[in-house]
């Protein structure tokens, strides 16, 4: 099959190296990919906004289906635009329609849902700048700390955890009255501070049928022992050890189906991953927030754990038979550790070389995976974005996975690089008490 993968971060490195492993990929597009995806598929330079450019290369180049990596095609509405074309509607696309989508674009819609699905989540009432009196009284209700959401994308900064009244209030006024996130807090959720441990649970889903992906835990904060700035993600452990099959049966019965017949009975169409961020409140799942894709970099420790045709399932999602699909995983464990450009998430350099990753052999166990680079004219692979690489170590166990993965860790460099070295510390602590 022809192949168009849309994205270019190690999410997407990670999705293409599934792909073009299956026997059942002849080519493989991704657009605008990176250098690692270059190295394994053919990058084409089209966004991946830009609608019309993808339909007319999808229709030239008789791509078979369509997989979409980031949120922002689907929140911008891809699927309805594919959908609502006669040349196009037939060609599968894999990822929700622009209202499914609104489960990430919009916190406000998402804890709608959840409160009209009785999933359990944090209790939550959103305020406009015509309400903003009536948030300001909420706030003295609430018990501190307090969470405060930006309703629309904001790129992982839109959530504020204020630890006093007086940084609440200003915060809200900020968001209401002065725009703090743009159009996006032009709505505020104000919800419940939730205790626990988190993780994230993975759904496949056709619209009916659905399968649960093997778990991962993120770690979000730039510092050691999680401290600092919050970031897209600098590494994930999968299997999470505490997430048991007592918990992962709550996780079933009192998230996951709900959600899958909620959409179906409330007529939102949705095909492709759902990402479920969950906290685990003393054993019990509570949900912290929707996505409507597959995580970075959970999916790069989560693909490599999946056994069956990857390809297969793509297909079976996009054509509705996911009933059909025999879903099977590896017994492995995975720890990815994300390399990233000094100054990361704050302002960084681009444009460094990247030296050792010719060093790297099979024998290593383990995987890399390419999220902001690019290859110069003198083909030198650069550094290009914030998160540079994702190392995936393989292993029979959390510490097996993890050794494989940093000593593949040590071997690439470049001016300046920075990754978190106490990946996992905190579950294996954990498992020992
Ligand atoms: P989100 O953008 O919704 O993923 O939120 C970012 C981070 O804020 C989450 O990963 C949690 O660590 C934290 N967070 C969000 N909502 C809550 C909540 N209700 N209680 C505690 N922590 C939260
Ligand atoms: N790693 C978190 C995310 O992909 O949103």
């Amino acid at each position: 099959m022809n192949i168009l993968l849309l994205g270019s971060g190690g999410r997407e490195h990670a999705f293409a190296w599934k792909i073009v492993n299956s026997k059942k990929c002849n080519q493989l597009y991704v657009a605008p990919g990176n250098a690692g995806t270059g190295q394994i598929a053919e990058n084409i330079p089209l966004s991946v906004t830009d609608f019309e450019g993808l339909a007319d290369f999808v229709l030239h180049k008789k791509i078979d289906f369509v997989v979409v990596g980031p949120e922002e095609p689907l929140v911008r509405g891809i699927v309805d635009f594919f959908a609502a074309r006669e040349d196009l509607k037939n060609i599968p696309i894999i990822g929700p329609g622009q209202i499914g989508a609104q489960l990430e674009g919009s916190k406000d819609f998402s804890k709608k849902f959840m409160e009209r699905c009785g999933i359990p989540t944090a209790a939550s009432q959103t305020f406009t700048k015509e309400t903003l009196e009536e948030g300001l009284k909420f706030i003295d209700l609430q018990e501190l700390p307090i969470v405060l959401k930006a309703d629309g994308l904001a790129a992982g900064k839109g959530v504020l955890i204020c630890n006093s009244y007086d940084e609440a209030k200003a915060s809200l006024k900020e968001m209401l009255l002065e725009s703090k996130f743009g159009s996006a807090s032009e709505k505020v959720v104000i919800e419940q501070f939730l205790s626990g441990v988190e993780l994230s649970v993975f759904v496949a889903t056709d619209g009916i049928h659905y399968i649960i992906l093997p778990e991962a835990k993120d770690y979000k904060r730039i510092g050691e022992g999680d401290t600092g700035l919050n970031t897209g993600g600098m590494g994930a452990i999968s299997p999470v050890p505490f997430a048991d099959k007592e918990f992962l049966e709550k996780v079933e019965s009192r998230i996951v189906i709900p959600t899958i017949k909620g959409l179906e009975k409330q007529n939102i169409p949705y095909t492709g991953f759902l990402f479920i961020g969950l906290m685990n409140v003393n054993g019990d799942p509570y949900v912290i927030e929707y996505n409507v894709r597959m995580g970075d970099p959970e999916t790069q420790a989560v693909l490599p754990r999946i056994k069956s045709d990857f390809v297969d399932l793509l297909y079976a999602l996009g054509t509705k038979k996911l009933h059909q699909y025999q879903f099977e995983t590896e017994n492995s464990c995975t720890a990815t550790v994300v390399m990233v450009a000094g100054g990361y998430p704050e302002s960084y350099r681009k444009g460094d070389t990247i030296e050792g990753l010719k060093g790297i052999e099979s024998a290593d166990k383990s995987l890399t995976f390419h999220a902001g680079t690019q290859l110069s004219n003198s083909n030198k692979v650069l550094t290009n974005g914030g998160r540079v690489m994702a190392v995936t170590g393989i292993g029979n166990d959390p510490y097996e996975a993890l050794k494989n993965a940093y000593n593949t860790v040590e071997k690439i460099s470049w001016v300046n690089v920075s990754f978190r070295k106490d990946i996992g510390q905190d579950l294996l602590a954990l498992k020992k008490d």
